[in-house]
């Protein structure tokens, strides 16, 4: 792997990679099949940020996860708050993997997603709203729609129409250009509604990752690109932190940022 800013010969943009060849089961392997420190300190702050927001006041129509991968806990930090919740996500094997966590493998009588995904939503139920939740398999099947193909980049040109939203490891994760990294943040900002809360995270000084055998970009940034990235799109009272226990368990990084806040009105 190169070290410090691409130059011309090494910058792969977002449309360059072949994300179909994303190999859902080797990330999750890698990345969560047991619940990492730094994933449970962001699925907190996540709950947290989430129910102090929504707790007592009614359901909102629409959660969005963008660029949602194989990973089921963003989805899960929605499920009390939100009627229906949105996958997007650019690969098929993706979009396969989410669904067959949705709807369960009669073939291996599994019903709902798999069982090491429990533990993270144990964290979440630290707080009511999660805890009040009898059968979160249930509540997956029913609030997750099917996952939608598509790309990032074109919520810039659609109304805003979700009301929270999350996005972890992506805007980053799928290029090495600044442009796109910020055009990235700026389109999952532009989705959510005025005073829609959110959650998103981001690897800082990422020099890209290897799934299985394939190598994946990523644009190398800090918390002060993060902060221009979400500019005038954010309320000012926004929290952007490095997190703790960065436990580095994913390759080529050093650190891990989490981003918490409100849509501007
Ligand atoms: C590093 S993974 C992060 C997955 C997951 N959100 C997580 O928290 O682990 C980046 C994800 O972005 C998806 N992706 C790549 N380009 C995208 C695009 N233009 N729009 C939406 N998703 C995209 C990839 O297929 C992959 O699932």
């Amino acid at each position: 792997m190169t070290s410090g800013p691409p130059t011309a010969a090494d910058r792969t943009l977002n449309a360059d990679v072949r994300w179909d060849d994303f190999d859902p089961h080797q990330y999750v392997g890698h990345n969560y099949l047991v619940m990492q420190a730094v994933d449970e300190e962001i699925v907190t702050l996540v709950r947290d940020h989430f129910s102090d927001h929504f707790e007592g006041g009614d359901r909102v129509p629409r959660g969005i996860d963008v660029g949602a991968g194989p990973n089921l806990y963003p989805a899960f930090s929605m499920l009390p708050w939100c009627d229906s919740i949105t996958l997007l996500e650019r690969s098929a094997q993706n979009r396969r993997y989410l669904l067959g966590q949705r709807d369960g493998d009669d073939a291996h009588q599994r019903d709902g997603y798999d069982a090491h995904w429990d533990p993270f939503w144990k964290v979440l139920c630290g707080r009511k709203g999660y805890a009040d939740l009898d059968d979160p398999r249930e509540r997956f099947k029913k609030v997750v729609e099917d996952p939608i193909e598509g790309s990032l980049f074109e919520l810039c040109g659609a109304k805003p129409g979700w009301d929270v939203g999350t996005m972890f490891f992506v805007a980053e994760s799928i290029t090495t250009s600044l442009e796109e990294f910020q055009r990235g943040v700026h389109c999952f900002m532009h989705a959510l509604k005025p005073g829609a809360p959110f959650a998103t995270a981001f690897m800082e000084h990422s020099q890209g990752y290897r799934v299985g055998d394939i190598e994946f970009p990523a644009r190398d940034i800090d918390t002060n690109d993060v902060r221009t990235a979400l500019g005038d799109f954010v309320e000012s009272t926004v929290d952007i932190q490095r997190l703790h226990t960065s436990d580095l368990v994913r390759d080529g990084y050093t650190g891990m940022i989490l981003a918490r806040g409100r849509r501007k009105e």
